[in-house]
């Protein structure tokens, strides 16, 4: 497990390279805009589910607005490297103003999977989520998307499971209380 698993900011080495999982912030959009043409058609598709282009002013606008009711999301980046480029970002949005569903989303740079960086968002995000008063994640997910499921095994337990057509599965996941 990476060091301060319970912790909004960290900062550790994954394969001698220093990375920081902070919140994300609006002078993210540049980054974001750059993380996602870095991003590898088969990743892109994963996350999207289509062949998503760039995103547009208003995309990136929303996507790194971040208050931490309506919606959150952390960001790992590399904070030695210039420009301090994102590595991975995870989110979650909630359903409705009242509701304790979020969708959660989340996607590791193609040379930065496997490494855990994955993993170790989707706890930080799913401590923060409890607090704010979420009990269960529901992701979109291409039917045999492994890592993905992972990712919410790691922080809860199967509750439903949807067939959305066209090869993609609504999954539910209650939140469990963190293995600490
Ligand atoms: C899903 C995703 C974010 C996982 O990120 P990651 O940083 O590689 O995750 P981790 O390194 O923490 O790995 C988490 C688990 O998934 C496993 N995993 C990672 N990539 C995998 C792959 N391609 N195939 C099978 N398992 C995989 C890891 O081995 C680990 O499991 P383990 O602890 O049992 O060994 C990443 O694969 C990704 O960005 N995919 C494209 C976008 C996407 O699918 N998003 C989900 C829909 S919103």
């Amino acid at each position: 497990m990476d060091p301060g698993a319970g912790e909004e900011f960290t900062e550790w080495s994954v394969a001698g390279t220093a990375v920081r999982i902070r919140p994300i912030v609006p002078d993210d959009a540049a980054r974001l805009a750059t993380g996602l043409a870095r991003l590898s058609p088969e990743a892109r598709f994963a996350r999207f589910h289509y062949a998503k282009g760039a995103f547009s002013a208003g995309e990136l606008r929303r996507l790194t607005w971040s208050d931490g009711v309506l919606q959150y999301a952390l960001v790992a980046d590399l904070p030695r490297e210039p420009g301090a480029p994102l590595v991975a970002v995870a989110r979650w949005v909630r359903d409705a103003p009242e509701a304790d569903t979020a969708e959660v989303a989340y996607v590791t740079g193609d040379g930065w999977q496997r490494r855990g960086l994955g993993r170790a968002l989707i706890r930080r995000l799913a401590a923060q989520a409890r607090c704010a008063g979420i009990a269960r994640f529901r992701a979109e997910v291409i039917v045999g998307n492994t890592a993905a499921v992972k990712l919410l095994e790691s922080v809860g337990a199967p509750e439903q499971e949807t067939d959305l057509g066209s090869g993609v599965a609504e999954l539910v996941y209650r939140l469990e209380p963190a293995a600490e």
